[in-house]
């Protein structure tokens, strides 16, 4: 049995839980904007889509539980991701010798210092978008109608500062999406001169792809495209 915990101990498996669940949530994050690009098609468009994420798998499954199904899968991935996240961070302060720390910035910290500001920004900002846009409590979303997704997105990105809340958040998403996919290929030991340049070309390809369509809702909302 000890074996079976020293293997769920080890860095290997942290990162490997790390960037299993990585993958889940950049699908749901690309799946996501692109599914909110129906915000283009007009209001029935959008609410048609937000009505049919309630009805997925009906009548097979009752109303609104294969979204419930993806809701917890979600959240499990989330937490998973936190966890092993905050473990692999401690494991690397706790094995990393003290003169090392005194080498000054270093190309490989900087990437986990930003991954790990940019993680908790994220988790913040996924709070607030909840009580905006999902759960509308008036502290966050004062003219929030449920039922009427598209209203409250543009009532909500009519605001300048909320619009601008947004969008630091998806820079944020859109450098932890960079240097995520980036390490991920590393945790699979795609790590050789050769394919290097193409894991960044793809990592940046993928980040900029969800920085941009997301970028582009609160600003079509403030420059009247989306009204
Ligand atoms: C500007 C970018 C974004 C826009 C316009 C947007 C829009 C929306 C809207 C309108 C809803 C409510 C859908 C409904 O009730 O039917 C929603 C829900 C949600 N959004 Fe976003 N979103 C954005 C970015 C993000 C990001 C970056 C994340 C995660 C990192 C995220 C995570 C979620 C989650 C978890 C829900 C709740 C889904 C559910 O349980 O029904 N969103 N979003």
């Amino acid at each position: 049995m000890s074996w079976v915990v020293s293997v769920f101990r080890s860095a290997i498996v942290k990162k490997a839980v790390m960037a299993v669940t990585g993958v889940a949530l950049f699908g749901f994050v690309l799946g996501h904007m692109l599914g909110n690009l129906k915000i283009y098609l007009g209001s029935e468009d959008f609410n048609h889509y937000a009505e049919w994420l309630r009805e997925m798998g009906s009548p097979a499954l009752p109303h609104g539980s294969a979204l419930w199904i993806a809701r917890a899968g979600l959240l499990a991935a989330v937490l998973l991701h936190m966890l092993s996240a905050w473990q692999v961070t401690r494991l690397s302060h706790a094995s990393r010798p003290l003169h090392y720390r005194k080498l000054g910035t270093q190309a490989a910290t900087y990437a986990s210092r930003t991954m790990r500001w940019g993680g908790v920004i994220i988790a913040l900002f996924v709070v607030y978008h909840l009580a905006h846009l999902t759960f509308g409590w008036s502290w966050a979303h004062p003219n929030f109608v449920a039922g009427d997704p598209y209203q409250n997105l543009v009532a909500g990105f009519s605001v300048w500062w909320v619009a601008a809340l947004y969008m630091v958040a998806q820079l944020a998403l859109g450098l932890h999406l960079y240097h995520g996919v980036w390490s991920l290929f590393q945790s699979l030991g795609w790590n050789h001169p050769r394919f290097n340049e193409w894991r960044k070309g793809l990592a940046r390809v993928f980040a900029i792809i969800v920085t941009v369509g997301n970028l582009s809702f609160p600003l079509a909302v403030l420059s009247g495209v989306v009204r």
